[in-house]
């Protein structure tokens, strides 16, 4: 599609995201599954319940714009979910693959916050109060589970992993 204003981007930027947490709402049960260290799982567990919250909001957001949120494959995120499920397939130590799961979760939340933060900007600009808080509570979910990844890493998994092998 022509993009020719800043809402055309805008529009694009939201279709990319609905793409991309939709990604994130498959691949984080395999994550779950994977994971050795109970807080780690239940991390997994309860940011998926988080996640598909935030579809539903972009889902208000688009219903709003009276667009589909259809049609547009976020590739960043198809290669970070990529990386990680070949990672999820090596032979490792399960401290060692609780820190290597914490590190592709944490990639893929700096690029929603990236993202999230953007398109929050574009909202303001463009005068769309509503969708700046409904994006905005997105992006202070993304950074809690950031920050509460690293707690785990570095409380417990990390210093475990550091014991392995
Ligand atoms: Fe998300």
């Amino acid at each position: 599609m022509a993009m020719d204003t800043l809402r055309d981007l805008y529009i694009e930027e939201l279709k990319d995201l609905y793409s991309a947490e939709n990604q994130i709402v498959k691949a984080l049960p395999k994550m779950a599954k994977k994971a050795s260290d109970d807080e780690l799982r239940d991390a997994f567990e309860e940011h998926l319940k988080v996640t598909k919250e935030q579809v539903k909001r972009l889902e208000t957001i688009f219903g709003d714009l009276e667009r589909s949120p259809r049609g547009k494959r976020c590739a960043g995120m198809a290669g970070l979910i990529e990386e990680g499920s070949d990672m999820m397939k090596e032979k490792a130590e399960p401290e060692v693959m609780d820190a290597a799961l914490i590190s592709a979760a944490q990639r893929v939340e700096h690029y929603e916050i990236a993202a999230y933060g953007t398109v929050r900007n574009f909202a303001r600009r463009l005068g769309l109060t509503q969708h700046s808080k409904l994006l905005q509570q997105t992006l202070d979910e993304e950074g809690e589970t950031d920050k509460r990844l690293t707690s785990i890493a570095e409380s417990h998994v990390n210093p475990a992993a550091s014991r392995a092998g």
